[in-house]
């Protein structure tokens, strides 16, 4: 397959980028180096890429770029390219609102003009709102500026299906953690701060639960949606882990893994968090196969192993 993927310097989407490549496709990664977090930590996710001869990197931005010279010839493009994060979605809604909807737009506008054979759509379990725990027919109640903006992406998607047979596929990723991921991110601070022995801010009881998915199991769906075509393509899917636990169980579990007590320093809990997220993914498990493999524990040990590797080279 000749591949797009979208947001590729970043978190899931180097990973996606490495996987494809490694069972021969041809990718071409774009990503503008959006700075909500450092780009040295983005360019270091596409050190290995960038060897690979099937991998070929563009750097630019979607809301504005031209995409006519990647499109000719692109069977999928999969779509992660997005602002993540709620919190800084209160107070800068004109960048999530351009490179969550605006881009996606473009995108979509693009792979209906080349006829692309299947397009991917990132999305997630933000559009539920404050719990996340029914299937795909559970209502879409976003609570942050970004749920807004992502719930808004996938109705494009659907608009292009409806009224241009566009081929679209919505996953809705639940939590991905695991090495690389974003240095904002829950469980990346946790880590951090009981490596360093700095505090950790808990923001609510800690009794919020999740049912992150391990990166390697994300990936999985992912491809697996690509190689599923017959069945995923007008379909959405939630995407998880398939293990729920609550932040007080994390924080046990990391505790035991570093053999290091966490500060934790309690907040009250932020506008726009979730309270409960738990992936039911029966739907991918029935028409995908999909089936999460790596035990909350497991994925914790990995994301640790590759953080006490990155701080001790200084990042
Ligand atoms: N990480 C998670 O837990 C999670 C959960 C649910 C959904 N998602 C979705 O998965 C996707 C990837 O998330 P991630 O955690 O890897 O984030 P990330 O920030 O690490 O990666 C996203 C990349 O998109 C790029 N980008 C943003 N706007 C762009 C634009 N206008 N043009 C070109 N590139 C642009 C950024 O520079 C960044 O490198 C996003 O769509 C996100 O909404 C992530």
């Amino acid at each position: 397959m000749k591949c797009i993927v979208t947001g590729a310097a970043g978190f899931i989407g180097s990973h996606l980028c490495e996987a494809l490549v490694a069972e021969g496709h041809e990718v071409v990664g774009i990503d503008a180096f959006i700075p909500y977090y450092p780009r040295a930590i983005k360019e270091s996710n596409l050190h290995d890429l960038r060897r690979r001869p099937e991998f070929t990197f563009v750097e630019g931005d979607l809301r504005t770029m031209n995409l006519d010279p990647l499109m000719k010839g692109v069977d999928v493009v999969f779509h992660l390219a997005a602002m993540p994060g709620l919190m800084k979605s209160w107070s800068d809604l004109d960048l999530y609102s351009t490179c969550n909807i605006l881009a996606t737009q473009r995108l979509l506008e693009a792979a209906r003009h080349y006829s692309v054979a299947h397009f991917i759509h990132a999305s997630t379990s933000s559009v539920y709102g404050r719990n996340a725990d029914g299937d795909e027919a559970s209502p879409l109640r976003p609570v942050s500026p970004y749920g807004v903006t992502k719930l808004a992406a996938e109705h494009l998607c659907l608009a292009y299906r409806e009224n241009f047979g566009i081929p679209v596929t919505i996953l809705r990723y639940f939590s991905v953690y695991g090495p690389r991921q974003r240095p904002d991110m829950g469980y990346h601070i946790l880590i951090r701060s009981i490596l360093e022995g700095t505090p950790f801010p808990l923001y609510g009881d800690g009794e919020q639960t999740r049912s992150n998915t391990f990166i390697r199991d994300c990936i999985a769906a992912t491809l697996l949606a690509a190689q599923r075509r017959d069945v995923s393509i007008g379909e959405i899917f939630n995407v998880g882990g398939g293990q729920v636990v609550s932040l007080n169980e994390v924080i046990a579990m990391v505790e035991k893994l570093a053999g290091r007590k966490a500060r934790i320093e309690r907040r009250p809990p932020r506008p726009g968090d979730q309270r409960h997220t738990c992936a039911d993914i029966s739907k991918a498990r029935k028409l995908l196969g999909y089936e999460p493999t790596t035990p909350v524990s497991q994925g914790l040990q990995a994301q640790l192993e590759w953080q006490k590797n990155i701080l001790g080279h200084g990042r």
